[in-house]
């Protein structure tokens, strides 16, 4: 069963094994029941996968990848495949987050071939979407969110799928959308993704922290957030998913 909101922690390229297990240790354990309605996850640097697999199973935290190449094995130098991952106790797998999309360049096409890899190995994506500033001071949000959401088909509707919005604007720059906005785009997204099929848990992601979770959590069509620096300490992490609950 999927829980009412998932709270995912983005570690981006941080964490050593020592502050991973000293962040594991600050973690109260959730109940696994899903009495609670939250679903916490967490997505480190592939190096810790393993080490904080059973760690954070004890704390009933989910463990995610922040990324994986699409081909199951072989010679692709440097890159990580779905099989390894669930191997290594993955539930869920980020896909197209802007750093990946504007810093190394990941375009729609790759992302669509990331998505089907994962399908196949039957773990979840979290197929991040957001606009730029500009496009956001131009109105081009919804144009922008439509294009990245436009990889989905109708064919795709049974398959696991978590979207999380993410503007880019808003991406460790210590500002979040506006509660406004933030309604508003998720409305749009909800709609986008049933005319696409189904509609699906969508995220908020952007400088969410102890303080702004509240309101933003608590937001009409939100479904959890997509955490990146205030994951990276037990006790941020556990306020943000207090907000949840
Ligand atoms: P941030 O990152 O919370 O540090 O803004 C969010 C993300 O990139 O997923």
């Amino acid at each position: 069963m999927t829980a009412r909101c998932l709270i995912a922690g983005n570690w981006k390229m941080n964490g050593t094994l020592a502050e991973a297990l000293s962040f594991a240790d600050g973690l109260t354990a959730l109940s696994n029941d899903g009495s609670s309605g939250v679903e916490v996850a967490l997505m480190p640097p592939y190096t810790l996968l393993h080490s904080l697999r059973s760690v954070l199973a004890d704390k009933g935290v989910q463990l995610g990848a922040q990324n994986v190449y699409t081909e199951c094995n072989g010679a692709y130098t440097g890159s990580i495949s779905t099989a390894m991952l669930k191997d290594a106790g993955c539930k869920y797998v980020i896909l197209g987050h802007s750093e990946r999309r504007n810093t190394i360049g990941e375009g729609n096409a790759l992302i669509r071939r990331k998505l089907d890899a994962v399908w196949a190995e039957g773990l979840v994506p979290i197929l991040c979407i957001g606009e730029l500033l500009e496009e956001r001071e131009s109105n081009h949000t919804n144009d922008v969110l439509k294009a990245q959401l436009s990889i989905l088909t109708a064919a795709d509707a049974d398959k696991p799928l978590v979207v999380a919005y993410e503007p880019v604007w808003a991406i460790g720059t210590g500002k979040t959308a506006t509660p406004e906005q933030v309604v508003e785009t998720h409305a749009f997204v909800h709609e986008v993704l049933v005319d696409l099929g189904a509609d699906r848990q969508v995220l908020y992601g952007g400088s969410v922290n102890g303080s702004n979770a509240q309101q933003l959590l608590h937001s009409a069509g939100v479904d959890g957030a997509l955490v990146g620096g205030a994951s990276l300490q037990a006790a941020s992490f556990m306020q943000i998913i207090e907000a949840a609950k």
